[in-house]
């Protein structure tokens, strides 16, 4: 549930790199963030492997991913494309979301974007992921789709996203991202 001008949107990045593009991207979007929108960026590091010999109770690493995504109003998810799908370290992620006894994913109004150093910008990294978040029963959105190719093109050496056309689509994709939170969960 979440009001017109307050909207808690939790990021995550599926790449654990220091220098990652795709926490890089996540870095762009809290900058461009529309007013009443925040951005909290969650570190996936801290988890261990999934196990599921290791769920009663959850590692405290698990227990925080699970409370920040369950308060959150959404999420905004920037995965790397590892062959062809997302990284081990994003499903690894919604492993631990997924398991019973609460689904803090479901329901979950959720926008997926990512780059990739290849030409197609994770493309089919991000269609895997859309299976995965409607297995699990969150809502993603459908378009605009952020689809950053030739990361290396897209950021300075500092990290910015300096590509004019990806910050626009990224400020679409948050614009849309709040429409959506509003009409899935309204207030
Ligand atoms: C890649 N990369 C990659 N790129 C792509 O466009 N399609 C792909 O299938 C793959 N596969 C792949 C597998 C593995 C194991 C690695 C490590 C890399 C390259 C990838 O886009 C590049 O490393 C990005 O920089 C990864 O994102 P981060 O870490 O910068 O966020």
């Amino acid at each position: 549930m979440t009001t017109s001008d307050s909207l808690h949107v939790l990021g995550i990045s599926g790449s654990l790199r220091r220098a990652s593009y795709n926490t890089a991207l996540l870095r762009a979007a809290a900058e461009l963030m529309p007013p009443g929108m925040t951005l909290e960026i969650f570190d996936l590091a801290p988890l261990p492997l999934f196990n599921q010999d290791a769920e009663k109770p959850f590692p405290e690493a698990v227990v925080e991913l699970r409370t920040r995504l369950a308060q959150a109003d959404a999420l905004l998810i920037a995965t790397p494309e590892y062959n062809s799908s997302i990284s081990g370290a994003l499903k690894n992620a919604i492993d631990w979301a997924s398991r019973p006894p609460k689904q803090p994913l479901a329901g979950k109004p959720v926008a997926i974007m990512g780059v990739s150093t290849g030409n197609f910008g994770t493309v089919r990294a991000q269609l895997h992921l859309r299976q995965v978040l409607t297995h699990v029963g969150a809502l993603p959105l459908g378009k605009p789709e952020v689809l950053v190719a030739r990361a290396e093109q897209a950021f300075d050496a500092e990290g910015r996203l300096v590509d004019a056309a990806a910050r626009g689509f990224l400020q679409d994709l948050l614009a849309a991202l709040a429409r959506w939170t509003q009409r899935v969960s309204p207030a």
